[in-house]
Parts: C-alpha cells; sequence; structure tokens
C-alpha cells in the first residue's frame, strides 16, 4: 500500500492506496453513526464488499442517482433530508463511497450538514484521484458546473483499486485525462515516458496504481501550497474551462467529465502553441490519445457562440472575458485571459466537420 501525506493549511491527512485495503476503515474511532453516500451503480456492485470492514456502528445508506445527476440542487437537498431523518448528528461520520460525482456531492454534505461533519473518501473511480483529493467539494447548478461547493477536506482518503475493475472503458479513458492533465501541467517527463510504454487500456490498467500515484503527488503538492486557489491552484483547471463549457451545453452527464477534459486539454494546448509558441510533439501526443480511444474534436453540434457565454462564467473568469489555464512549456503553466477571435478561430479548427 502506498500511503501519500496531504498537507493544507485546513487539515493534514493521508490518502492511502492499495488493493484490498478495506482494513484501514475497521479502527474508525467511535462515531455515534455512519452515513454512507453512494449510488445505484456502487450498491450493486460493490456496497456488501464495503459493509464486511464497517467498524460496528449504527450505519445509515443513501443511494442517490448514477454519475452527474447525484450533483444536483434536489439530490444534495433529498440527502440532508435523510441525515436528519435517521438522527445524524455531529458525532457522527460521512463515507463517500463512489466515483468523483459522490465525492463531490458527500463532502459538500458534510461540509454543511449542522456546520460541517468529518467525512472520508472512499474513491471508486480512476478519475477520483483528482477528485477526492484536495477538498474541493460541489454540486452543479443549471447555469454552471460545480457552482455550490466548499473547500472542505476529508479525514482520510481510501483508494482500494479493487473497485477499479468495474469500470467501463469509457470511465477508464475518462478518469486517465485527468492523469495527462496532471502530467502535462507537471511532470512531462514521466508522460513521455507512458507515452511509449502504454499503447493500449490494457497496458493502462495493468499499470494503474503508479500512474495514480503520481496524480496524487502532483495534486499534494499543488493544493499543499495553495489550499483555496488563490494562486497556483488553478493550474489543475488545465483544460476545464472548455471542458466544463461542454459538459453544461450537451446537458450533465452527457459527455464523462474527463473526455471533455481532453477535449478542453487540445483547445488548451492548441492556444498554447499560438500565444505562447509551445514547443511539443502535438501530432504523436494526439496520435497517442486516439490510439486510447479518445475523441478529441468538439462535437458538431456544438455552437462557439453558445460556448463562449458559458465559458465567460466559468469560475476563473474575470469580468466578462474567459480566463484559460495555458503552458508556456510542458509542465509549466500560466492562467491568463484569451482573446475572443482567437478562441473563436481556435474552437472551429478543432470542431469535427
Ligand atoms: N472535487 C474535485 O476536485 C474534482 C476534480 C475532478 C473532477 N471532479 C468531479 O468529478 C466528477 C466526475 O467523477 P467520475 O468520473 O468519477 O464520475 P462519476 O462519479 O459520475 O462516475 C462515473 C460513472 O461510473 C460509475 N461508477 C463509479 N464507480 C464505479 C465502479 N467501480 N465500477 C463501475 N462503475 C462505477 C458511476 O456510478 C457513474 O455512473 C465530475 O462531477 C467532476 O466535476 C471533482
Amino acid at each position: 500500500m502506498d500511503t501519500i501525506k496531504i498537507s493544507t493549511r485546513s487539515k493534514n491527512y493521508n490518502v492511502y492506496l492499495g488493493e484490498n485495503i478495506l482494513s484501514e476503515l475497521e479502527d474508525l474511532p467511535n462515531y455515534s453513526k455512519l452515513l454512507i453516500i453512494t449510488n445505484e451503480d456502487l450498491k450493486e456492485l460493490h456496497l456488501n464488499t464495503l459493509k464486511r470492514h464497517l467498524p460496528n456502528i449504527e450505519t445509515h445508506i443513501y443511494i442517490s442517482p448514477n454519475g452527474e445527476n447525484a450533483k444536483t440542487l434536489e439530490v444534495y437537498n433529498d440527502c440532508i433530508s435523510f441525515a436528519i431523518d435517521r438522527g445524524i448528528d455531529r458525532k457522527s461520520m460521512i463515507l463517500a463511497f463512489g466515483g468523483g460525482s459522490i465525492g463531490d456531492l458527500a463532502g459538500f454534505v458534510a461540509a454543511t450538514y449542522m456546520r460541517g461533519l468529518p467525512f472520508i473518501q472512499i474513491p471508486t473511480t480512476i478519475l477520483a484521484h483528482d477528485s477526492a483529493v484536495g477538498g474541493k467539494v460541489a454540486i452543479n447548478h443549471p447555469l454552471g458546473k460545480n457552482m455550490v461547493g466548499a473547500f472542505y477536506q476529508p479525514e482520510q482518503v481510501i483508494f482500494d483499486t479493487q473497485f477499479l475493475s468495474t469500470l467501463s472503458d469509457r470511465e477508464i479513458r475518462s478518469g486517465f485525462a485527468e492523469v495527462v492533465k496532471h502530467l502535462l501541467i507537471a511532470d512531462p517527463h514521466f508522460l513521455q515516458k507512458i507515452m511509449t510504454e502504454i499503447r493500449s487500456l490494457d497496458d493502462l490498467t495493468n499499470k494503474i496504481q503508479r500512474f495514480l500515484k503520481r496524480g496524487i503527488e502532483i495534486k499534494a503538492n499543488i493544493v499543499s501550497r495553495d489550499e483555496r486557489e488563490n494562486d497556483i491552484r488553478a493550474y489543475l483547471n488545465f483544460g476545464h474551462t472548455l471542458g466544463h463549457a461542454l459538459e453544461v451545453d450537451l446537458g450533465y452527464g452527457n459527455l464523462p467529465h474527463g473526455e471533455a477534459v481532453m477535449i478542453g486539454v487540445i483547445y488548451a494546448l492548441h492556444l498554447s502553441k499560438h500565444i505562447h509558441h509551445l514547443e511539443m510533439p502535438y501530432e504523436k501526443f494526439i496520435l497517442w490519445i486516439e490510439s486510447l480511444g479518445y475523441k478529441w474534436r468538439i462535437p458538431k453540434n456544438i455552437q462557439f457562440d453558445s460556448i463562449f457565454e458559458r465559458m465567460k462564467k466559468d469560475k476563473k473568469s474575470s469580468g466578462h472575458t474567459p480566463v484559460f489555464v495555458l503552458l508556456k512549456e510542458l509542465g509549466k503553466p500560466v492562467v491568463q485571459k484569451v482573446d475572443q477571435q482567437l478562441l473563436r478561430e481556435s474552437f472551429y479548427l478543432i470542431q469535427e466537420s
């Protein structure tokens, strides 16, 4: 098992990463009750495994809808009602059992219920190596992704890779996109290595713990220096300005988060080439992600004007100009405004014909 230490101003905690490590849960302190927040898929696939490792504490289980449908104001409200009804109190503990959507919902419930309860992240997707670490928790608003949220760190993260065996190829790809993002902004040498090593999704799943560990280390390093995104934490949004806008435009849940981010990464690389003359093996990178099955072009039914309006509402935006994370060099991100005309031209350049 790997242990990665996360040190932030508000809390220090560990991420435990390995296969069959749920025994970490067995010596939880004596909480009055446990509230597990999970979804239909996880209930079907893995909830019984989790239950076998719970300490002897009264436990209540809230089942949310699958995927991004967990992150609505309605589900949040329903979950709070459930917690009140079951007598969850300030001495209770919340367990977030699922992918990034569940982690974000459960974390926001934990941050706000009775002004804050402790919670543990038990991620079950590759993507959640990113979302479960660093304490950003949020739900969506119909007008914008993650618009209602908090910075609220978990007590610990128990990332048991046994759960990853049931992920679909699409979810594997979606999750790995965030690993690629981490490497582009912080470790281009590692990226170069894996572009040679990883030729298929099977290669990827066989070596997944190594990539997850590196992704978590990069995130840990950034959030330890800037917990509340006053500065360098914004780099983690590489690919997200367009990515989030696409997710909202296509309707939440219709484009997996990581797929949207990968399209956003290509867009940001393109802008970086234009503005900063970024040098990188762009064609080779595209061929590599295509060989792993990524679709990196902007879908053809999307209109620039609609996306532009959505990008202006991004949390990084200042005034009415969208703000992007770009790369001056591989591993050297910068945050900046980008001119609307260039955004439009680059958009059409990478859109499906
Ligand atoms: N808080 C953060 O810092 C942060 C960072 C990155 C992404 N996010 C958020 O994370 C969310 C995306 O997370 P995600 O990609 O994990 O998606 P997800 O949680 O929506 O899960 C994707 C699908 O996989 C299913 N699933 C989960 N675990 C499974 C398993 N082990 N086997 C089979 N199916 C499983 C889920 O039920 C769901 O239908 C987005 O809402 C995004 O905004 C948050």
